[in-house]
């Protein structure tokens, strides 16, 4: 671990994330696969019960990275849908700082997955399985330790795979990334074409690892017959996030540095460099929706096409958090791809009238900020 950064408090990066050639069971048209599961259209009382959701209550479910930003909202989504949790963490990133009220209400198996026994005995028994352990920092990081963040990220996701295999559960979901894609393709970028060329230069090693493992999940979803979706985030915030110094992702970062009071803010790069940002619970919610639906036969697109430049978030940022805040941009630092977008037809048309992005962007700054206000008062 020792390079590896470490949570703790602390400029700006902006961190985010086709397989190659045709992967088995590519197909030209958009496929959510159907698996052989009840879709029952809840029952009136069902309504009593908004917490909970027929398909989840009383199954087991392993989440790898449970206490990670996104872990964590899966898994309360998990708890408050009645699934019995199987929270999967080596606490090397993620902690229970911030998510103290699930304990109790999971079961904790800590286990580092980059030990290959370890990670089939921390899935046992499961009957699904989110695998999201990862080790992904801003740019600033990724870049210089390509090969660490290529071989580590590789690593685990084999072990998880082979713990997927060797387990069985009735389906698995894994976490790729928009890193996978190149930085001279098309915008926005679309999971319905074969990729060719490079990742994304920023996250070359990450990317990589991240490609591996979706020809890999096809492969075993192939081979094992396990339904194996495979999800590729664009750049995910939220609440609960454990800080990683210069490391850390973008509007976390950002969102400390401005309440702790910076002034003038340092952006990396143009500052005109342009994302789209999803809430954690969002991304959490549309994991768990497509388990549900059925799987998806390759990588699918979890992000939005609308993108918000660099400097138009914190500005943003500032006005919701009512903070009067000045703007300098690091040209020296790297930036990533110009525009980050993402063509979402083929979760939309899967999806269907279940899709939808329940937290807006200003919603979630909104979100952002008074939780960064209510869990360090002191800085507010
Ligand atoms: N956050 C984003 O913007 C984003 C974008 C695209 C893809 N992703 C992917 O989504 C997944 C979840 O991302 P996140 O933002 O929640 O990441 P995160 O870093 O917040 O959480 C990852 C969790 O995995 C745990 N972990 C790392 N190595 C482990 C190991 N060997 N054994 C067990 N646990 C281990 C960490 O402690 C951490 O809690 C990752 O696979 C990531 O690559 C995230």
């Amino acid at each position: 671990m020792g390079r590896w950064p470490v949570p703790a408090t602390g400029s700006v990066a902006v961190s985010d994330s086709d397989p190659p050639d045709e992967p088995p069971g590519f197909t030209a048209e958009p496929a959510v696969k159907p698996v052989a599961k009840e879709f029952t259209v809840s029952p009136p009382e069902a309504s009593l019960r908004p917490l909970m959701n027929s398909f989840y209550e009383g199954k087991k479910v392993a989440v790898t990275g449970g206490l990670g930003l996104i872990g964590s909202f899966l898994c309360e989504e998990l708890v408050a849908r009645g699934a019995q949790v199987i929270l999967i963490d080596d606490e090397s990133k993620g902690s229970w700082k911030y998510i103290g009220g699930l304990k109790g209400q999971v079961e904790y198996r800590q286990a580092d997955i980059a030990d290959p026994k370890a990670a089939v005995d921390s899935v046992a028994g499961a009957e699904y399985v989110f695998h999201l352990a990862s080790r992904a920092y801003g740019v600033g990081f990724s870049q210089k330790n390509n090969f660490e963040m290529f071989r580590f990220n590789d690593l685990v996701n084999t072990n998880a795979l082979d713990a997927i295999a060797a387990n069985k559960p009735q389906q698995a979901l894994v976490v790729s990334s928009s890193c996978v894609y190149t930085d001279e393709g098309p915008t926005p970028m679309s999971d319905c074409q074969p990729i060719s060329g490079e990742p994304e230069r920023v996250n070359w090693g990450y990317g990589w690892a991240k490609r591996i493992l979706e020809q890999k999940a096809l492969i075993y979803q192939k081979e094992t017959g396990i339904p194996i979706s495979v999800v590729r985030p664009f750049n995910i915030y939220g609440e609960h996030y454990n800080w990683v110094g210069d490391s850390s992702q973008a509007i976390p970062m950002l969102t400390k540095r401005l309440l702790d009071g910076e002034n003038p803010m340092v952006i990396w790069g143009t500052g005109n460099q342009r994302r789209n940002y999803i809430h954690g619970l969002d991304c959490a919610r549309i994991m768990l929706q497509i388990v549900e639906n059925g799987y998806f036969e390759r990588p699918v697109n979890l992000g939005r096409e609308e993108t918000v430049s660099v400097k138009e978030l914190v500005q943003r940022l500032a006005e919701l958090a009512g903070i009067k805040t000045e703007l300098v941009c690091d040209r020296t630092k790297p930036e990533g791809r110009f525009i980050k977008s993402a063509d979402s037809k083929l979760l939309m048309a899967a999806l269907g009238d279940n899709f939808d992005w329940k937290i807006s962007l200003g919603e979630g700054l909104k979100r952002m900020i008074d939780w960064y206000r209510q869990t360090f008062s002191d800085k507010s």
